[in-house]
């Protein structure tokens, strides 16, 4: 049970709105040995952020925003880049100045839930950068009083509900209208931890075997 009276995020406001998080900056490493940059998203990231969104493919974004958008308007533009870095947050993946993933979280205001979504370049896929944003997310969040991530995915998500599972917390799942409705507590556990060293160890070995 997570204990709100000792969470850091509740009784001590460490985290002013609006304020740019330059410590999230970070590098990661897939498990083929792909070291991209991981930084919170600005404004002046809506060009980049269009320019990926435009050449994702038709699947993929459907199954982001559940509806046909080939486009973003510049009014989402605005509204997904310029994020309070508290209540809302988002990071994005770059290799060499491209944009290759994204992943926020959005507060239902008033709780310590938010919503998760998260966007992986065709290209990008199945290399662990869903994961990689998922456990950054949560580290973000928690440390800012959020307790709880919430996401709804289509039935037929592998990829989204393997993210989810693989994070080690204990995602409960519910099928409503052929939409997996989530729900997962954020709290660091002996699991979650387990599984990141766990995960870590295995992509250290897998570098090193391609090495060879
Ligand atoms: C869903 C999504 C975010 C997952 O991101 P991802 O970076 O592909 O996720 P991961 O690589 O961490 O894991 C996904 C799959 O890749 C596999 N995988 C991970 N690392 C791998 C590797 N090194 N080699 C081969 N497969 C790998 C996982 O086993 C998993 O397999 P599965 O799809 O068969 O279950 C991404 O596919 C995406 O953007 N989809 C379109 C948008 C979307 O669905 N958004 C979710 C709605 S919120």
């Amino acid at each position: 049970m997570t204990d709100l009276a000792n969470h850091p995020g509740v009784h001590a406001p460490m985290f002013r709105p609006g304020v740019y998080p330059s410590d999230l900056t970070t590098r990661v490493t897939t498990e083929r040995g792909l070291t991209l940059q991981m930084r919170p998203i600005r404004p002046d990231d809506a060009d980049i952020l269009n320019q990926f969104h435009a050449q994702l493919s038709p699947d993929s974004v459907f199954r982001r925003y559940f509806s046909v958008h080939p486009e973003l308007s510049a009014s989402e533009l605005v509204h997904l880049t310029t994020v309070d870095y508290v209540d809302r947050l988002a990071f994005i993946i770059i290799d060499r100045g491209v944009l290759v993933a994204v992943g926020r979280y959005d507060r239902d205001p008033q709780t310590t839930r938010a919503e998760v979504a998260f966007l992986v370049d065709d290209a990008f896929q199945h290399q662990g950068l869903g994961i990689l944003l998922l456990d950054h997310l949560a580290d973000a969040a928690w440390a800012r009083g959020i307790t709880t991530f919430v996401a709804e995915t289509q039935a037929d998500n592998r990829s989204m509900m393997h993210v989810f599972r693989e994070s080690g917390f204990e995602v409960t799942a519910r099928l409503e209208d052929e939409i997996i409705l989530v729900h997962f507590p954020i709290e660091p556990t002996e699991s979650s931890r387990a599984r990141r060293a766990e995960r870590a160890r295995r992509w250290a070995t897998s570098r090193e075997a391609a090495l060879r």
